[in-house]
């Protein structure tokens, strides 16, 4: 069964190199999980996006939760998908910061506004806000 989490979340004070670690090692982790989605980083906010096996992402989420790089986490989406949103492009997991990251994202977010209507609105806010679209 597929399952899909996204939340946003404060980052704590972390250098550019912390950073950078962080969106590097989650990225090959969740390669080797098979997990999809996105992470963005901006300011100081994550936003983020995990899909793949229920049981995986829900323990991944609890310790994402408990880390404690970030705070205050905010959780926009918890729920079973039928198709993986994001395996289309790359087979990767994706750290947003191109503007093809972001028609990639635009594609995630047609997705949302069908079967999570209410949620659509929410997460295209905080996508644009990240993207600095608005
Ligand atoms: C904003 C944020 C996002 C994270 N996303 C992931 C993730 O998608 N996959 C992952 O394996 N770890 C992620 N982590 C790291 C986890 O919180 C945790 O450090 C890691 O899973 C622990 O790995 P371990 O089981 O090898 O100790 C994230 C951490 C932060 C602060």
């Amino acid at each position: 069964m597929l399952h899909t989490i996204s939340y946003v979340s404060t980052s704590a004070e972390l250098s550019d190199f912390q950073i950078n670690e962080l969106l590097y090692i989650t990225k090959l982790k969740n390669e080797d999980l098979g997990i999809t989605g996105i992470l963005m980083h901006s300011d100081q906010n994550f936003f983020q996006i995990i899909e793949g096996q229920k049981k995986v992402i829900k323990s991944l989420y609890q310790k994402i939760e408990k880390d404690i790089r970030h705070f205050n986490l905010i959780k926009i989406l918890d729920r079973s998908i039928n198709i993986p949103s994001f395996t289309n492009f790359q087979s990767t997991y994706t750290i947003v910061n191109r503007e093809k990251d972001y028609s990639d994202l635009q594609q995630f977010l047609e997705i949302e506004k069908v079967y999570n209507p209410k949620n659509f609105k929410n997460i295209s806010y905080l996508v644009n806000k990240f993207m600095k679209l608005t």
